[in-house]
């Protein structure tokens, strides 16, 4: 075993082998499976893209049929689940609602059989099936409303868009929700998926690797950022006030939400298309204001930090999209999270085919062989 040093962060430190997804930082480049982020929106589905992540090919039409008829069949979610969001307080995050009803799956389904395909087919089926659901459905039991069924004639997209505003939705909005699905979906070893591994790793279910990846993925400088960089944008008001907002974060050292990443040096290349997402949505539904301050932040930032190879990530654009189809702001991060479950997944299969539990080790430097002090003494 080779000794390294400690690097905060573990920057830099594999953390598994993987053939689930591929990035290239200095150019901008994300593939999953081997296939170029740019071509799986453009011509892929979310569920079609889940498949190829979680079974590590492209699905036969006959394959992708049944996938996405299981899936359809499984979106339903106990109504005692239903009553157990009930009881949580109104105020509280759609993050942790869904962090707490994740976990709550496994109370239902808690048979672990993972050395089972069927069990293994049977549990992604039910995860990407019931997420959605439950996030749309805390939306509406917060607001003192009962859960909209979802419907089996609608797509993946245009179903959870449904359940949101039950409302069917514009199919060009259902199709362009799907594309930030895709873009979602995977994204190498990021906090929460390296977090899902972990948990995999120590042979538990899909439910808590789930719950614990959903926790991973709250914070503000993981997927909280797309709720974050809305307020943001909100609190700087107006294009003028760009410049001073951004020399005040500067001399404070805080951080720019939606901006910088480990990996990517150059704009993320998710930014690129949300991007592209975004004004065809205001080409057809009308402008955004938010919009025009989002690209002199863009632009300022690039003049500031540029050279530190700091420039839009994923969480950048997506809210102004987002927002644009009428998603609540504290719901963007459990839609991100519906997303990244087929993610999750793949990597808690991959992690089971070669598994070894995480066990990392320490750099102690703390003191040692200190007396016992009494209460009275301290
Ligand atoms: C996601 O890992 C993934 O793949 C994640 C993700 C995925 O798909 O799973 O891509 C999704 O989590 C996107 C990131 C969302 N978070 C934010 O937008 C929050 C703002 N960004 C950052 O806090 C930061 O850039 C991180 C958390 C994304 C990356 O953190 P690092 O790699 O630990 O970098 P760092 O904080 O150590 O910063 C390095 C330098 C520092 O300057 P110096 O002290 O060296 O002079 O870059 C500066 C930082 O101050 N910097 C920023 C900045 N990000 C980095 N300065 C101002 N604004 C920023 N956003």
């Amino acid at each position: 075993m080779v000794a390294c040093e400690f690097q905060p962060g573990l920057e830099g430190i594999p953390a598994a082998q993987s053939q689930v997804s591929f990035v290239n930082g200095q150019v901008g480049k994300l593939e999953y499976r081997g296939v170029p982020i740019e071509a799986l929106a453009e011509k892929s589905s979310f569920l079609e893209t889940a498949y190829l992540l979680i079974w590590g090919k492209f699905p036969k039409a006959d394959d992708l049929e049944a996938f996405q008829e299981d899936i359809t069949h499984h979106r339903r979610i106990k109504y005692r689940i239903r009553d157990m969001m009930k009881c949580f307080p109104e105020s509280g995050h759609p993050m942790d609602a869904l962090q707490a009803s994740a976990a709550a799956l496994g109370l239902f389904y808690s048979r672990r059989a993972l050395d089972d395909p069927a069990y293994i087919r049977g549990a992604v089926v039910r995860l990407l099936a019931k997420i959605p659901t439950m996030v749309a459905a805390f939306e509406h039991i917060r607001k003192g409303n009962d859960p909209v069924q979802p419907r089996d004639d609608l797509s993946y997209a245009a179903n959870f868009l449904y359940m949101l505003n039950e409302q069917e939705p514009d199919p060009f909005l259902a199709h362009v929700f799907d594309i930030c699905l895709i873009l979602h979906a995977e994204h190498t070893m990021n906090a929460s998926t390296f977090s899902a591994r972990v948990t995999a790793s120590t042979l538990t279910d899909p439910y808590a690797i789930v719950a614990s990846a959903v926790g991973t993925l709250a914070g503000p400088l993981h997927g909280g950022a797309n709720e974050e960089v809305i307020t943001m944008l909100a609190e700087i008001g107006s294009v003028e006030k760009v410049q001073p907002f951004l020399e005040e974060k500067l001399a404070t050292k805080s951080k720019i939400m939606g901006f910088g990443h480990r990996v990517y040096k150059v704009k993320d290349p998710r930014a690129k298309i949300l991007q592209k997402l975004a004004e065809e949505l205001f080409a057809r539904t009308g402008g955004d204001p938010a919009y025009e301050i989002a690209l002199a932040l863009e632009k300022a930032v690039a003049e500031k930090l540029g050279s530190k190879g700091i420039y839009p990530n994923v969480d950048f654009y997506s809210g102004l999209v987002y927002q644009k189809l009428g998603i609540p702001t504290d719901l963007f991060t459990p839609i991100f999270a519906i997303a990244r479950v087929a993610g999750w997944l793949a990597h808690w299969r991959e992690q089971l085919e070669t598994n070894r539990i995480y066990r990392p080790s320490q750099v102690y430097v703390g003191e040692h062989g200190l007396p016992y002090i009494t209460p009275e003494s301290r």
